[in-house]
This record gives structure tokens, C-alpha cells and sequence, in this order.
């Protein structure tokens, strides 16, 4: 593993700031030190945190591209995590599928997702026909017609188009068991983010 030193930007190693640390305590009087015990504790625990993350990860960390962090989920990691399930019955040619399944929906793939999720819903019949022409995605999480098929609060308070609320939307939740943890709030932040 290499690990090259990007121009002085990761912290000083901590075996430095020991021998630095200490003898100022001691000749300075008037700044409150840290007592001796609890300024060994700290370094030990900043070189354990250092040892532990690896250099690698120290410099990846501004550019993360990973699920858990808000600013940076992406669809193919919601996808990956859930989303894939849907194409039971969402997808053309779903084992799932029949007359009476959202048309345009396709989850097979984070392409499909993607394209599909930029439009609006159609097809849909009976009690769910109010949500027609609702777009998948609004300008927020709330607003989401997906997010309101998923999640009980955004259902109960959405309104959209001619009568397209909580008695109109399913719960897909019952049909794809429940979304796994952090799932949704992932979900809000890629949505708030511009869902992109
Ligand atoms: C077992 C089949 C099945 C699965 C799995 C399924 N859906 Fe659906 N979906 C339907 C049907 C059928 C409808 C049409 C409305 C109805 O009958 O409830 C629908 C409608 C929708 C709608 C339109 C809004 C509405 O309530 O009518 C959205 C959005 C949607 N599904 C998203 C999803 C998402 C996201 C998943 C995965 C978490 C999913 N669906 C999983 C069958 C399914």
C-alpha cells in the first residue's frame, strides 16, 4: 500500500506532538495544561484512530462515493441495496407484473431506474388512478411519489394532481419487505440532493 504525502495535508503524526506537548505544559504556568495522563490518553487514542483508518482511507475520505455518508449516495448504491427488488413486478416481462402494475416503472437495472424515475406514473387503475401523471420524483423527499409508496410519514401528508394522496398510494413496502436500515434517510438525502 502506498501511501504518498499529499503536500504536508495530513495531520502531524502524532509521536511529534508528544515531546512538544509536554514541555510546554510544564513551562508555562499560565495556560491550564492538560494533566499528564489525559494528554498521553489523547495521543494514544489519535494514533490508534490514525493506525486504524490506514492512510488509504484518510485520503479518500473528501471524495467518499460510499452509501453512508448524505451528500455522497448514489442511485446504484440505492439500487444495490433495495431498489432491485422492485423489478419483480417493475420491469418489462416481471414475473410480477400484471394489468393492473404501474406501467412505466423499471427497475432492472440503475440505468432503467434512473430514466424511468424521471417520469411520471400511468396505467394505474382504480383506487391508485389519481396518481397518474404524478411524478416519481418532486422537488423533495416529501413530494416523491416514491418516497410516499415507501415511507408511512411522507404518505399520510402527500397531496399531488387530482386526489393523489395516502388513500390512493399502496404501501410497496408490503409488496418488497421493509426497506434495510438507513435506507430511507439515504433515500431523502439523494433526493434532496437533486437526485442526481
Ligand atoms: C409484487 C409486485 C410489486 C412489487 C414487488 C413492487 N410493486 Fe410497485 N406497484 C405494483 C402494482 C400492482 C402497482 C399498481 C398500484 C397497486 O395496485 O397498488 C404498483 C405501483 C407502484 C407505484 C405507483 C404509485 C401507486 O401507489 O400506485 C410506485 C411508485 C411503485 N409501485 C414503486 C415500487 C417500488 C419502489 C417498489 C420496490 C420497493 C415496488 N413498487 C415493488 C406492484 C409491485
Amino acid at each position: 500500500m502506498e501511501c504518498a504525502d499529499p503536500g504536508g495535508a495530513l495531520p502531524l503524526p502524532p509521536p511529534l506532538s508528544l515531546p512538544l506537548s509536554l514541555p510546554l505544559s510544564l513551562s508555562l504556568p499560565l495556560s491550564p495544561p492538560l494533566p499528564l495522563p489525559l494528554s498521553l490518553l489523547l495521543t494514544l487514542s489519535l494514533s490508534l484512530l490514525l493506525t486504524a483508518s490506514g492512510c488509504d482511507s484518510l485520503l479518500e475520505s473528501s471524495d467518499a462515493t460510499a452509501t453512508d455518508t448524505p451528500g455522497g449516495v448514489t442511485l446504484a448504491s440505492l439500487h444495490d441495496r433495495y431498489l432491485k427488488n422492485c423489478a419483480n413486478c417493475h420491469a418489462p416481462g416481471a414475473p410480477g407484473r400484471t394489468d393492473a402494475t404501474e406501467r412505466t416503472l423499471d427497475f432492472s437495472s440503475v440505468e432503467t431506474t434512473r430514466t424511468s424515475l424521471a417520469g411520471k406514473a400511468s396505467g394505474l387503475s382504480g383506487n391508485q388512478e389519481a396518481c397518474n401523471g404524478v411524478s416519481f420524483l418532486g422537488a423533495s423527499y416529501e413530494t416523491s411519489l416514491l418516497a410516499a409508496v415507501l415511507d408511512y410519514d411522507v404518505r399520510m401528508s402527500f397531496t399531488a394532481g387530482d386526489g393523489c394522496d395516502a388513500d390512493a398510494i399502496s404501501d410497496m413496502t408490503v409488496r418488497s419487505g421493509p426497506p434495510p436500515g438507513g435506507f430511507l434517510a439515504d433515500l431523502a438525502a439523494w433526493i434532496d440532493a437533486g437526485a442526481r
